[in-house]
């Protein structure tokens, strides 16, 4: 962290019984720490905008391993980005269903291209995309 600056927010009184709420049941114990969330997040989602910003991100996937030949169709995406994809993590949830945790690194474009690819494959039942940045810088 670098030198802390400190700085005066003017906020509606109603706005800011909100925020304390909200804040307060997401576990903050402090405004400060919240802002600094909220301003880091608004960062990453600037930067994962850009198409040539490094990302990384995971990719979760919910699917019937019992459909024909999906299990071969997610491997064989998986395998054609390797270089991309990090680590992968399999839950069997039940007698039917499948979770996938992939982690996917590399620019925002080519995470996206990779997550909509295996999220769009036919008997994924649910699939979402979270971007992260690497950490540095902020
Ligand atoms: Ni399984």
């Amino acid at each position: 962290m670098g030198e802390l600056s400190r700085i005066g927010v003017a906020i509606d009184t109603d706005l800011l019984e909100k925020f304390d709420a909200l804040i307060l049941s997401r576990g903050y114990t402090n405004r400060s720490e919240a802002f600094r969330d909220l301003i880091r997040d608004e960062l990453v989602e600037k930067a994962w905008q850009a198409p040539d910003s490094p990302v990384i991100g995971t990719v979760t996937l919910v699917y019937d391993h019992h459909v024909r030949l999906l299990n071969e169709k997610l491997t064989d995406l998986q395998h054609k980005y390797f270089d991309h994809i990090l680590s992968a993590l399999h839950v069997h949830l039940d007698h039917d269903n499948c979770l996938e945790v992939l982690v996917v690194k590399g620019n925002a474009s080519v995470v996206r291209k990779i997550a909509d690819s295996l999220i769009s494959t036919k008997g994924v039942k649910h699939g979402r995309l979270t971007i992260t940045g690497s950490g540095a810088g902020l």
